[in-house]
């Protein structure tokens, strides 16, 4: 998504080759336009699959799913990552290990706002070794409900998260793809122009 892959190279900020810092438009600072504009795309590129709600994980998937779920004008389940108090009735947690920040948490999710007819979409900010999505597919399995898709803001490519959800054969739609990264540099995966150069070469060979 171009407007997204500019805001990263002009305010984006690459501390070292795993970590990006956007707290400038993502998640300490939030750029509204951008996550309605980021809520559209993903709305419109899910929109034929039949979605009943949108699932994100607190805190910084809020912004972006918010956006997705008002555009589809459907509801949209935060997964909590402690189990508040006031959660009494059922509920159904996972343990979900964090290689960037190096934690443990309990992914938690009250059974009221699942049922075995939904088709959800996976929102979050970002798609890193994959273990937190695991943890909401694995909840959203054990409810028995159906993943339509997945859509992640900012991938890093170079990590293994997304390997794993191709493997399993989610249907994956990541709107900027980081191929690598230094101290001040970031590379993205250049798609459009990776498919224009194979369909000229193709038509003209
Ligand atoms: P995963 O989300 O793919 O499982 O990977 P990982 O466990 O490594 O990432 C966990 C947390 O680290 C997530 O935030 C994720 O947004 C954040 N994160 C991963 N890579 C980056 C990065 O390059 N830059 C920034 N700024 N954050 C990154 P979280 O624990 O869910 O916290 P929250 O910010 O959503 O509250």
């Amino acid at each position: 998504m171009k407007d997204l892959i500019n805001k990263i190279k002009t305010d984006g900020i690459a501390l070292n080759e795993d970590v990006l810092k956007v707290d400038s438009f993502l998640n300490h600072q939030i750029d509204p336009v951008l996550m309605k504009n980021i809520g559209d795309e993903f709305a419109k590129h899910f929109k034929d699959l039949n979605i009943t709600k949108v699932f994100t994980i607190e805190s910084s998937g809020i912004a972006p799913a918010l956006m997705t779920s008002l555009k589809l004008n459907i509801p949209l389940v935060v997964l909590k990552k402690q189990l508040p108090n006031t959660l009494i009735d059922g509920y159904y947690s996972v343990p979900v290990k964090s290689f960037t920040k190096n934690s443990i948490y309990n992914l938690t999710l009250s059974k009221k706002y699942i049922s075995k007819d939904d088709n959800i979409l996976i929102i979050d900010d970002f798609l890193a070794y994959g273990e937190a999505t695991l943890g909401v597919i694995n909840i959203i399995k054990e409810a028995h409900a159906n993943i339509a898709g997945i859509g992640i803001v900012i991938e890093k490519s170079f990590q293994p998260g997304r390997k794993k959800l191709d493997s399993l054969g989610y249907n994956v739609y990541s709107l900027a793809r980081i191929a690598s990264m230094s101290k001040n540099k970031i590379n993205f995966i250049k798609e459009e122009w990776f498919y224009k150069s194979f369909f000229f070469y193709s038509f003209h060979t």
